[in-house]
């Protein structure tokens, strides 16, 4: 228990470390502070934690503690090492909270599709983007196994809990989009979930997350039926 209170205040400190240090690096782009103050705003009562949380318990699903964010700084050093750049259509996998999105979004410059199943992110980050006026960021409330992810050319999931069967699935999904599609992933590289050879690995390198360092893989599509 003394554990979990010491591991929750470690999270919240760094939240509000990481809170500032975001609004110092990145404001020069007013129109992102202003997005992510107001995404701020709208979690100032119900942290994403516990959107998530609620929703989990909803479905009845095994663990309900197992959501996570990658923090705007690592994302920065992925988008670099990624080679995101404006012409990029992004797919985010579970965008969870949005703050993400967002940044992709309005520091980057890429179009992004940000796909969600909880409806209270999904609600949060739509609001923004309807106050905003913001014309690059789509969100959907959908399976991310099921939506549709034509158009992207870049993809990224952190979904480090998933069950072997589920990413196997989703490799199978990713390996029909066209070839030279990158493909972020968070803990775990997708080429071993998949027989034939589909991903060549491009880059692989550490980040922090909250609750350490994580390797993130970067793959992009080789070969497979590319019929998305
Ligand atoms: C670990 S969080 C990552 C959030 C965000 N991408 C980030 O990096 O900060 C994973 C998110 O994926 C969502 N998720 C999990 N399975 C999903 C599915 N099948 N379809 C859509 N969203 C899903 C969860 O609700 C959660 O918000």
């Amino acid at each position: 228990m003394l554990k979990l209170i010491w591991l929750g205040l470690k999270v919240k400190w760094q939240e509000c470390r990481e809170f500032v240090y975001v609004l110092w690096r990145f404001r020069s782009c007013q129109t992102f502070l202003s997005g992510y103050c107001l995404l701020a705003a709208l979690y100032l009562f119900s942290s994403p934690y516990t959107v998530s949380r609620r929703y989990l318990k909803w479905i009845n699903a095994d663990d309900v503690y197992s959501y996570g964010e990658t923090p705007l700084t690592s994302l920065a050093e992925i988008a670099d090492r990624t080679g995101i750049h404006a012409e990029d259509h992004v797919f985010e996998l579970g965008a969870g909270s949005g703050f993400t999105a967002l940044w992709l979004s309005l520091v980057k410059g890429c179009r992004v599709t940000a796909i969600e199943w909880v409806p209270g992110f999904v609600y949060r980050l739509n609001w923004v983007v309807r106050v905003l006026k913001l014309s690059g960021i789509e969100v959907r409330c959908e399976d991310y196994l099921k939506a549709s992810l034509e158009n992207a050319t870049v993809i990224y999931l952190f979904a480090s809990n998933l069950d072997d069967l589920i990413v196997n699935e989703l490799a199978e999904r990713l390996a029909a989009l066209p070839l030279g599609t990158r493909i972020v992933t968070v803990s775990y590289p997708l080429q071993p979930y998949i027989e034939r050879p589909v991903f060549a690995l491009v880059d692989q390198f550490e980040v922090c997350f909250p609750w350490g360092r994580a390797d993130v893989y970067v793959q992009e599509v080789i070969s497979g039926q590319n019929i998305l």
